[in-house]
This record gives C-alpha cells, sequence and structure tokens, in this order.
C-alpha cells in the first residue's frame, strides 16, 4: 500500500501535511552530497549550521507554506516562529529539518521531525499535539507517522518509483533490552548512572550512534530506552523539548511506549519558550518505568 492511500484513514489536512513532509524528503535524501558544506552561520544554540541545514529548512516551511493551511512554523534553525499570514488554515508546526547533522560527516543515519498542531500554537504541550512525523535517511529512506489514537505507520521510499510504500503497519514498541545515553558520563547525575548500572545488570546491550531519530527508531523497533540525562553541568540536558521531545515522544506513546523527562511525560511539560531544552528518556513502557523510578529518588 503507498502513503497516500494509507492517509485516507486521518483527516485530509493531516494527510496534506505528511505528504508535504514526504515530498520534501526526496529532495533531501538526494541533497546530501550537494549540501553537506558548513553554511559559516550558527543556529539559536550557538552550533554550527551545514548548508544542508538551512536549505533543508527552506524547503520544509516553503512547502508547509504552499499547503495553505499552515499558521505558524517553528523551527530548530529559526530564532522565531515563522507566521504565515495569508493562511487559511490554523495549522501549527514544529520542525526539526536535519537532526543529528554531526553524523553526515560520517555518513550515518540522520532525520527530519516535525510535530503538527491542529489550534496553531506551537508552544503548547506535547498532549495538545494532533500528529507527528519523522523521516530517517539510511540506507533506507523511510516515513514513519502517527495521528492520535490512529496507531503509528512506517513507509520506505521505493527509489525507482518515488513512493513510500507501506514497510510496518501499527508498530508497537516491544519490551526490549537496548539502551544509549548522551552526555559525558562523568556528568551524569548518581541517579541516573544508578538507571544505567541497573540496566546492565539486567543485561542491557548498549547501542548509540548520536543521532536521535536513528536512535529513537531502534527502540521503536526493538524496545529498550533512548537517553539524553539532565546533566551536572546541564541540568535542562542537551535536546530541545519542542522540535525532538515532543514529537518523538507523541509518537512513542501512539506505539504505547512513553516519552519522560525522569519525573513525569514530556507531553505534560508546559513549554517556555522555544528553545527550551529537556532531560529525554524515551522506550518502552516497563523500562521508562524504571528510569522514573530511579530519577525520581
Ligand atoms: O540534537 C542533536 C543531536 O545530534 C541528536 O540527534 C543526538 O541524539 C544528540 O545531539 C547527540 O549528542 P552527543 O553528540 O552529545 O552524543
Amino acid at each position: 500500500m503507498f502513503l497516500e492511500e494509507h492517509l485516507v484513514a486521518v483527516p485530509f489536512d493531516v494527510k496534506t501535511l505528511v505528504l508535504a513532509v514526504a515530498g520534501q524528503s526526496k529532495a533531501i535524501a538526494g541533497g546530501f552530497l550537494d549540501h553537506s558544506r558548513l553554511a559559516g552561520t550558527k543556529n539559536i544554540y550557538g552550533e554550527d549550521q551545514l548548508e544542508l541545514d538551512k536549505w533543508a529548512d527552506q524547503l520544509l516551511i516553503d512547502a508547509f507554506e504552499e499547503t495553505g493551511i499552515v499558521r505558524n512554523v517553528a523551527s530548530e534553525e529559526q530564532g522565531e516562529i515563522v507566521e504565515i499570514v495569508k493562511a487559511r488554515g490554523s495549522w501549527g508546526i514544529t520542525i526539526d529539518p536535519l537532526d543529528g547533522v554531526s553524523c553526515v560527516k560520517t555518513n550515518l543515519a540522520v532525520g527530519t521531525i516535525v510535530g503538527m498542531f491542529n489550534e496553531g500554537d506551537v508552544l503548547e504541550k506535547g498532549s495538545m499535539m494532533d500528529a507527528a512525523c519523522f523521516v530517517l535517511y539510511g540506507p533506507l529512506t523511510t516515513l514513519v507517522y502517527a495521528y492520535k489514537g490512529k496507531g503509528v505507520h512506517e513507509f520506505a521510499l521505493d527509489k525507482k518509483t518515488g513512493r513510500f510504500v507501506l514497510r510496518e503497519e501499527s508498530i508497537t514498541i516491544p519490551q526490549g533490552e537496548i539502551y544509549g545515553s548522551g552526555g559525558l558520563k562523568s556528568e551524569w547525575t548518581d541517579a541516573h548512572a544508578k538507571f544505567i548500572s541497573e540496566l546492565e545488570k539486567n543485561n542491557y546491550k548498549l547501542r548509540y550512534s548520536g543521532s536521535l531519530t536513528a536512535d529513537f527508531n531502534q527502540v521503536l523497533h526493538y524496545g529498550g530506552v533512548f537517553c539524553y540525562p539532565a546533566l551536572k553541568n546541564k541540568p535542562e540536558g542537551k535536546l530541545r523539548l519542542l522540535f525532538e521531545a515532543n514529537p518523538l515522544s507523541f509518537i512513542a506513546a501512539e506505539a504505547n511506549g512513553a516519552g519522560s523527562n525522569g519525573v513525569q511525560s514530556i507531553l505534560d511539560v508546559e513549554p517556555k519558550k522555544i528553545s527550551d531544552r529537556t532531560p529525554l528518556y524515551l522506550g518502552d513502557k516497563k523500562t521508562i518505568a524504571l528510569a522514573e523510578k530511579f530519577l525520581k529518588q
């Protein structure tokens, strides 16, 4: 089954938005060779941008504008929310156009992450999100989408035809024994370090690529946990609430898993500004409950 056929089960707006991402993801997948030089600029977090970051960002913003139904776009690459004044719809979109860019140099998988709010406000709790999707550019280009209450579905781009074909329908995160944790070990809090040793005692195997979308996709299929914790020198952690944590937590929750900041569901965290960061634990329900048990102490 093709993506556009599968999307008849969700509201027409959501279909339009997911297809806009799918369309641009083909261009992005084809652009790594030409656009992977440094752009000579920094994003709002002070990180070096690749040409690819800025190019992918613009492609996506233009595509959302073209749908006519998107009012606001918050992007990890923009300092402020982009308002589309002529929009006739009210959707608010968050984008991380290219997550894991440091992995481009070493040719590891990287991704695009998108969150969608029907009510237009992007500075909202993740529980207000209506749909989310991500694209993973690996040996295959895959697109995973979730619409509230309608499951999580994965499609793969057939490069011969340029169409996304169903790869796995109604994904649920199994209970698994894989873990990955970001952050310098010497900066981990005692609670996080104890959680990780508990996982190791229980034969969890370490797998960490440095690209959130790829690491999350692994947990989505195999279970276990991906974490980027609060650090002693950075209590808010590294990852961004709006652009990374919220959409992936929404997808995890729709796949019967969970996303937590260690003490509460990510989806219940009230954002204060678009650049908010958060500690992040994503994975199967049992492992996330174990994380919270250690982190709440
Ligand atoms: O937020 C960008 C990102 O590259 C994520 O994709 C990834 O999980 C994380 O940063 C990797 O950080 P570190 O290099 O500290 O492990």
